[in-house]
């Protein structure tokens, strides 16, 4: 009995199933367009719920929080309000300037823009495989130097973003500041191009600033400036914060940028005079000129400082200061005595130590500290033409005009 009653029920379930498949499929062939659409209507009415809480969400924006999120002024900002550190005024109002020269350096590197893949490397290539192409120690400085390089640029990236930026309080600084944080893209772009172009090996490259002590004690110089900034807890506002911020400015602008750059560009560059590895020299031709003017901002940026806060510029600052340029050019002699034990390209480590002590006496002038090497004398004049911008007359002067025409185009 209960078997049949349980079939019976069964023939029942199956019965009214197949009517409702049946009365669905006239409803369908009656009005095909509601049953069709049933999937975009459900669409609908979930997307219109989507926009009314997006829209009542809005209902209850409050200006005034959102202002005091950004800056604690929701005043309208006037020159005199604008300070380069612990300034309180609204930071995203670029206009009025009272930075000028920041400004302009900002025009001017765009007005320089480069791409590392625009400059041919083939002859480097073909110089760089062929077995009596280069000697040994020509050999040595060319991998020593984007060894060195490869990986420095990423450390003054990442020094630019993750500790001064926050702690520069004007737009017309930031603005350069984020074009600075693209150049140094664009220079550990080209350093990997080269390196890749020439077939070199990465590990080992990438590496030199752990594994070879020359290269390794300037990264490690520099990295400890960084870390005191890049600590989320640090902020500016106390004498010896503001001090910690200014040796976080001469040690990457007035040292790293500012000397130990300067042994790898003059041996690179002597090898392009030389008509050797001319594609790498030229990539680092490009990169001198956009390293001088990130020096003459950093530069400008400690000598604004120090006019804002005269009393951070005391006789324990000045002597520090001074120390900190004297231990870079140590550094920097160092380094120039392993990449070149013996003579090379018309020139040798003594020549080296004299030139980079008459950069590091530049350097304290440039801050306004007394210079530290007497006599010393300029051995690489070629040196200061290839600074010179506007003396520089090559493809690039071309280049240029090309790169302002494309930004003046209009975009419809
Ligand atoms: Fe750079
Ligand atoms: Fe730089």
């Amino acid at each position: 009995m209960a078997a049949q009653a349980a079939q019976a029920e069964a023939a029942k379930a199956e019965k009214s199933y197949n009517e409702a498949v049946a009365a669905a499929q006239s409803d369908y062939a009656a009005e095909p367009s509601v049953s069709r659409n049933a999937p975009e209507a459900a669409a609908e009415e979930v997307n219109n719920q989507i926009m009314q809480q997006a829209a009542s969400q809005l209902e209850d924006l409050d200006i005034e929080v959102a202002q005091q999120e950004v800056g604690e002024w929701t005043e309208r900002v006037t020159v005199d309000d604008k300070r380069m550190i612990n300034c309180r005024a609204d930071l995203n109002q670029l206009v009025p300037f009272k930075y000028d020269w920041a400004w302009q350096k900002y025009l001017d590197g765009c007005a320089n823009h480069w791409m590392p893949q625009e400059v041919n490397m083939n002859a480097d290539i073909a110089l760089w495989k062929s077995a009596n192409g280069l000697t040994p120690d020509e050999r040595l400085i060319v991998k020593r130097n984007l060894g060195f390089f490869s990986t420095a640029d990423s450390l003054v990236a990442n020094n630019l973003v993750l500790a001064l930026y926050r702690l520069i309080t004007n737009p017309e600084c930031r603005q350069y500041i984020l074009r600075q944080a693209f150049e140094e893209a664009i220079h550990t772009h080209a350093y990997q191009y080269c390196i890749e172009s020439l077939g070199m090996d990465e590990g080992e490259i990438f590496n030199m600033y752990h594994e070879i002590p020359s290269v390794a004690k300037k990264a490690s110089w520099g990295l400890k400036y960084t870390k005191e900034l890049n600590d989320p807890n640090f902020d500016t506002g106390t004498p010896e914060t503001d001090k910690a911020l200014l040796k976080n400015l001469i040690a990457f602008y007035c040292c790293l940028e500012g000397i130990f750059f300067y042994c790898g560009f003059t041996q690179i560059l002597s090898m392009g005079r030389r008509n050797k590895m001319t594609g790498t020299s030229e990539q680092f031709q490009y990169i001198l000129r956009d390293e001088s003017m990130h020096l003459n901002f950093g530069i400008d940026t400690i000598n604004q400082i120090k006019i804002e806060n005269p009393h951070l510029w005391d006789d324990a600052m000045k002597r520090e200061a001074t120390q900190m340029i004297l231990q870079a050019t140590q550094l920097e002699i160092e380094y120039a005595r392993d990449t070149m034990p013996r003579g090379v390209l018309g020139m040798n480590a003594v020549m080296m130590e004299e030139y980079l002590q008459f950069i590091a006496n530049r350097r304290l002038v440039q801050i306004g500290l007394p210079e530290q090497f007497k006599g010393v004398k300029n051995p690489f004049p070629w040196m200061s033409e290839i600074m010179d911008l506007r003396k520089e007359k090559n493809f690039f002067e071309t280049r240029v005009i090309e790169y302002q025409t494309g930004g003046a185009l209009t975009w419809d």
